[in-house]
């Protein structure tokens, strides 16, 4: 049976550590030739620079031939269901890797079978990839995820939903999530962060303002005002969005912060140029750790399965 990806709530504790230090450890130059002999599908039918190629070159350099299907390439667009798109290609791919603007359930429509993993690389409610390539770069920066404090500042998105939920999977985290009002997190995934963090010891919060920030943060994140294909309506948002910019001040109390952006980014708008590039920045390196995070996910969603050899 292969393993889907379709949420970070599909991963075990074990799964969630073990996907963290497989990154790092490809990122630190591991090889794998996990995937000779399969086929993956990437199907993106949304733009994206780090997702796609992280998950077409880690396949490939795990051995895997990959086959690349655009916004307009799948019958889904004339109406067959992602339920069925998903069985017949089942019989053809060993994983497909898919980005689209649908919600979860269309993912697990993908995903109705397991003769092929199915991996979310982003739907408009979660990014699991990302927050795995996350905990990659924690973990390289840091030497652990546990006892972090972490404050993320920025709209309740995709990327926002979860980081929320794996880091609430890690005793002693302290995530202060500060996302502007009306932008904030769904509740269900809120309340499913919150239940994990009170098994785990982690310490889960959200506000809608800026005022009172936590001082000797360990990370501070934020992501773009406007998350990938989901523009606000309206004129008035960016008065919203403005006081959640994250500035270098806020590193006066925080000396030690790095900082972190799923990216891209626009300077200017959820992030000043001195900080996005300053000293503190780890981005470009958490961007480049896609693809080694991305590899992680590819080996594990095949694991269980004959093609497995690990090189070192
Ligand atoms: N962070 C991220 O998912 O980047 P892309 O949209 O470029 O894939």
């Amino acid at each position: 049976m292969a393993r889907h990806l379709v949420s970070v709530t599909d991963l075990t504790d074990d799964d969630l550590r073990a996907l963290t230090v497989r990154g790092a450890e490809f990122a630190a130059g591991a090889r794998s030739a996990a995937l000779a002999g399969r086929v993956a599908g990437i199907y993106f039918s949304k733009t994206s620079t780090r997702t796609r190629t992280a998950f077409s070159a880690g396949a490939l350099r795990l051995g895997a031939s990959i086959v690349s299907y655009g916004p307009g390439d799948l019958q889904t667009n004339t109406g067959e269901t992602t339920e069925d798109t998903g069985r017949v290609l089942s019989g053809m791919l060993d994983i497909l890797v898919a980005r689209t603007a649908g919600d979860q359930a269309e993912m697990r429509g993908w995903a109705g079978q397991d003769r092929m993993a199915v991996i979310n690389a982003m739907s408009a409610i979660e990014h699991p990839t990302q927050a795995l390539t996350d905990l990659t770069t924690l973990w390289q920066q840091f030497g652990r995820i546990d006892d972090l404090s972490i404050l993320y500042v920025g709209e309740g998105n995709n990327t926002a939903t979860a980081l929320a939920l794996a880091l609430a999977r890690f005793p002693g985290v302290r995530l202060e999530l500060r996302t502007p009002p009306g932008y904030g997190l769904p509740s269900d995934i809120l309340a499913t962060a919150l239940a994990s963090a009170a098994r785990t010891g982690a310490q889960v919060t959200e506000r809608h303002d800026m005022d009172e920030l936590p001082g000797d943060l360990d990370v501070v994140y934020t992501t773009r005002w406007q998350t990938t294909g989901a523009a606000h309506s309206g004129n008035g948002w960016r008065e919203v969005f403005a006081p959640f910019q994250v500035r270098e001040e806020l590193w006066q109390r925080s000396p030690k912060a790095v900082f972190m952006h799923d990216l891209p980014a626009h300077r200017g708008e959820e992030v000043t140029a001195e900080v996005l590039d300053g000293p503190a920045s780890i981005a470009f390196r958490q961007a480049e750790n896609k693809m080694h995070s991305a590899m992680a996910v590819l080996e594990w969603s095949r694991a269980d399965s004959d093609g497995e050899e690990r090189q070192s």
